[in-house]
């Protein structure tokens, strides 16, 4: 396993240093297959909350390596994607559910009725209501042994994005339908072929599963994520950047970093 150049303690997180990414990614991937032989071995079955984005793509492929190599499988798995964009058909490439078929679903032997992705095609006045059930889900099934997480250049995590609500609000938002940030919606707009043609509301998981997460692994790549980084991990907790509601989650949250996201910890 390729070993971090600097392993730190901050705000009561593991942060984990890497020369670059794709050694930053092969870490991560280690450690969910770690994840998933241990609670398949301990439980019979292991609950992985996943991400999209650009992040976490070599992850996938490197899983993908394991399970093509007879190394890991899916079969005993359960999967909770973070965030749909709302509406959006699940056949539209930009969807979460496309991406997640792409780089992971349809090249392992996961079930397809355990990689649940929230629908974008629910009514509107039951988003609210498949957002609870997608709750009830993950807590039916014994809740996540990891939660994968990306950040966004704003802070958000998932398609939680930076709030002024007070902190008690924050710390216990449910999954549900939210509108996005503009900084968000400008980064997506490279996928969708224009500001204009992005989807403007989402599905996300929301912080309060997320912090409920057994174990919680947050990968930021990349000098555009190092304000964020530094003030997630350096700052103090606060809902106008989400990732700093980790620091609630002591013991439990590792972030991995390429040196250009680490540059601001000094
Ligand atoms: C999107 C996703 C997030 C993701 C973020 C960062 O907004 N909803 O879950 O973490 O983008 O994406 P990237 O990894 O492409 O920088």
């Amino acid at each position: 396993m390729s070993a971090p150049a600097r392993a730190l303690e901050l705000a009561g997180a593991s942060v984990l240093v890497f020369e670059d990414a794709a050694s930053a990614c092969r870490h991560a991937a280690d450690r969910i297959a770690g994840v998933i032989r241990d609670a398949v071995g301990l439980r019979g079955k292991a609950v992985l909350g996943l991400a999209t984005g650009g992040t976490p793509i070599p992850i996938y492929d490197r899983l993908v390596a394991l399970y093509q190599a007879g190394e890991l499988s899916f079969a005993d798995v359960s999967t909770y994607n973070l965030d749909e964009y709302y509406p959006i058909h699940p056949s539209d490439p930009n969807s979460y559910r496309a991406y997640m078929h792409r780089h992971l679903f349809g090249r392992v032997d996961i079930a397809p009725n355990r990689a649940h992705v929230l629908d974008g095609t629910v009514p509107d006045s039951f988003a609210d209501a498949h957002a609870a059930e997608f709750d009830r889900w993950i807590a039916a099934d014994g809740g996540l042994d990891l939660q994968l997480l990306g950040i966004g250049r704003n802070g958000h995590i998932g398609f939680n994005e930076p709030t002024n609500l007070p902190l008690e609000t924050a710390l216990n938002l449910p999954t549900r339908l939210v509108d996005l940030h503009p900084v968000t919606v400008a980064d997506a707009a490279k996928d969708f072929g224009g500001e204009s043609r992005v989807v403007p509301r989402a599905l996300t998981v929301g912080v309060a599963p997320i912090l409920a997460a057994r174990s919680i692994l947050i990968l930021a790549l990349g000098a555009g994520k190092a304000e964020a980084v530094t003030r997630a991990l350096t700052g103090p907790m606060t809902p106008s950047l989400p990732a700093s509601l980790l620091q609630s989650a002591p013991g439990r949250v590792t972030w991995m970093l390429d040196a250009a996201a680490a540059r601001g910890l000094g």
